[in-house]
């Protein structure tokens, strides 16, 4: 049984005053519960993490650098996450692919880096709009998640985040016959590439996930949860996420 995971991914949003609501968050107590990991910006991290000590809410980061130290201004190490609480990291999301054009092989070592650094990585794949209406967008989810997970992934140190580019902060989200075909794709890849280790390892749905939407989205069989944006940004909206999770 895979453990099911709510992370939420707060983005440049966030201001001390947001963190208090994040130990009234419920859930992820045991190992029954779903598990709750929320990625605010990385100044906020230490906050975050002693706002969160007695609750159970895991703190990631949103990005890190492949690379342990160095002159690399503005840029954040893992082990730096690390040091500031976090137990997880969000690699290669859409919006910094877009942003910082940063590719597959990127992606696959900033995976390795936060493995390096004891971190949970979150590995984000999907694809376009125009994507999505061509013939081939299963097969270039795949190239995606091929090119970023390294060898070296396990259930353990690596979250795959399926997240169509199309649905983020739209308010649109695929049909669930998209939504499962696709997690399928990905479990297979897994299992394929591996073994039992690809079939523990947790497959996220990312893209306008609602308190509205959530329950259908977790009924499918290879959804193991969400990484939500926008509504991980206040507890009453993430909350009936979790609860959503907790229930499916
Ligand atoms: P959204 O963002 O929930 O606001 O669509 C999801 C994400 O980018 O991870």
């Amino acid at each position: 049984m895979r453990r099911t995971l709510a992370a939420g991914n707060w983005k440049m949003n966030g201001t001390p005053e947001m963190l208090a609501e994040l130990a009234t968050l419920t859930g992820g107590a045991s190992d029954t519960a779903p598990q709750i990991i929320i990625c605010p910006p990385a100044p906020l991290l230490t906050r975050a993490a002693e706002a969160t000590a007695n609750s159970p809410v895991d703190i990631g980061g949103q990005d890190c650098h492949a690379n342990a130290k160095g002159a690399h201004t503005g840029d954040v190490a893992a082990s730096m996450l690390k040091d500031a609480g976090a137990s997880a990291v969000i690699v290669g999301h859409s919006e910094r692919r877009a942003d910082h054009h940063e590719t597959n092989a990127q992606v696959r070592a900033k995976a390795e880096a936060a493995y390096a650094a004891g971190l949970t990585a979150i590995i984000c794949i999907g694809e376009s709009e125009e994507e999505r209406l061509g013939p081939d967008c299963l097969d270039i989810i795949a190239a995606q998640l091929d090119g970023s997970a390294p060898d070296s992934a396990t259930a353990e140190n690596t979250v795959i985040a399926y997240e169509p580019i199309w649905a983020i902060g739209t308010g649109r989200v695929p049909t669930m016959e998209q939504i499962v075909e696709t997690h399928d794709m990905i479990r297979e890849k897994l299992i394929n590439r591996f073994a039992d280790q690809g079939e523990n390892m947790r497959v996220l749905y990312g893209g306008s996930v609602k308190p509205t939407n959530a329950a259908e989205i977790f009924q499918a069989e290879n959804v193991d949860g969400a990484l939500v944006g926008g509504a991980s940004l206040k507890a009453a909206d993430f909350q009936p996420i979790i609860d959503a999770l907790a229930a499916s």
